[in-house]
């Protein structure tokens, strides 16, 4: 999947969306908000390997899928708190980098490379990786509190909403739970792991501008659930260099996976019903019209290139 040049769409789409508000590129706004939050990790008397730890599962990025999901559903809100949508953005982005830290660790996937470097555990330590996991978790929370002392009545829905994206029952820790089951229904082990932190993403988006989070959550779902169908597409149809973490994985680690379950075309059908049902679910309000094209747009590349000809 080509990221970089994604992010180029959001920002012109997202620029329109917010009406001219916010004219910095989203994911210039996302890594700088990053930047500013993990500066407590090098403060005096913090760990220096451990900030390292943190700032590499941190930076490069990957897509910034999620946070710019945030940052366009809070333009499309009016973003009228900017710091607590950054803070928001920070949020989910830090816990998703997290789970791919965890992820790859070998109790879980043993993966070596992750974003096309050394995956944490592999540059700093198993140690390290777990701890390094853990204070984005906590460094997640900490920064949305901080940010949200101008807007105090906003901070118990974000809390909540992205707590449950990332706990139990129904969160990435419970999604990667079903993997130590004995049996699991695949669309209940995919919303946990994936989807519930893409609901999160335009949920969190939606309360920190003041808006109606519920009035966004099929948003996310929808494309969360579709977002884990392309990456299980991917797992069969791509290669190590393109995506910069391994192929092949759910099968060589018998992982439930919309290809094993429908086949590839039963996975690429589902996956276009479920961008539709995403689309059609955004809530009526300013930016509706830009928001539906841009996702529109966006998700025309979770198809793997090799699977070009499936997109008519
Ligand atoms: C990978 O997510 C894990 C999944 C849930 C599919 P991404 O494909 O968004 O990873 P990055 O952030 O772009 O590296
Ligand atoms: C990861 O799912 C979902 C997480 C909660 C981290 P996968 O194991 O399928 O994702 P990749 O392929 O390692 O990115
Ligand atoms: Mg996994
Ligand atoms: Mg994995």
């Amino acid at each position: 999947m080509s990221k970089v040049p994604n992010s180029r769409k959001w920002h012109r789409s997202l620029t329109i969306a917010g009406g001219g508000r916010n004219l910095m590129d989203p994911r210039q706004r996302i890594d700088q908000a990053l930047e500013r939050a993990l500066g407590r990790t090098t403060a005096p008397g913090a760990p220096p390997l451990l900030a390292q730890a943190m700032r590499h599962a941190v930076f490069p990025g990957g897509g910034r899928f999620r946070p710019r999901l945030t940052l366009g559903v809070a333009l499309a809100c009016g973003d009228d708190a900017p710091e607590l949508t950054d803070a928001a953005a920070v949020a989910i982005e830090m816990l998703h980098c997290a789970s791919l830290v965890h992820d790859d660790l070998p109790c879980f996937d043993d993966a070596d490379m992750r974003r096309g470097q050394p995956s944490v555990h592999k540059a700093f330590g198993e140690p390290l990786a777990v701890l390094a996991g853990d204070g984005l978790i906590l460094l997640s929370f900490q920064n949305l509190a901080e940010a949200a002392a101008l807007h105090p009545q906003r901070l118990g829905t974000l809390v909540s909403l992205v707590a449950d994206a990332v706990g139990v029952p129904n969160g990435i820790v419970a999604g990667q739970a079903w993997e130590s089951e004995p049996e699991v229904e695949i669309n209940d082990y995919q919303r946990a792991k994936t989807a519930a932190l893409f609901a999160a993403a335009t949920m969190a988006g939606a309360a920190a501008a003041g808006g109606v989070a519920a009035d966004w959550r099929i948003l996310g779902e929808r494309l969360g659930e579709a977002y884990q169908v392309a990456d299980d597409l991917r797992d069969v149809a791509s290669d190590p260099e393109t995506l910069g973490k391994p192929v092949g994985q759910d099968a060589a680690l018998g992982r439930p996976n919309a290809v094993a379950q429908f086949g590839v075309a039963g996975a690429v059908g589902r996956l276009k019903g479920l961008i539709d049902e995403a689309v059609t679910s955004i809530p009526d309000c300013a930016g509706a019209q830009a928001l539906r094209a841009l996702i529109r747009k966006e998700s025309e590349s979770f198809l793997p290139q090799a699977l070009a000809s499936y997109a008519a």
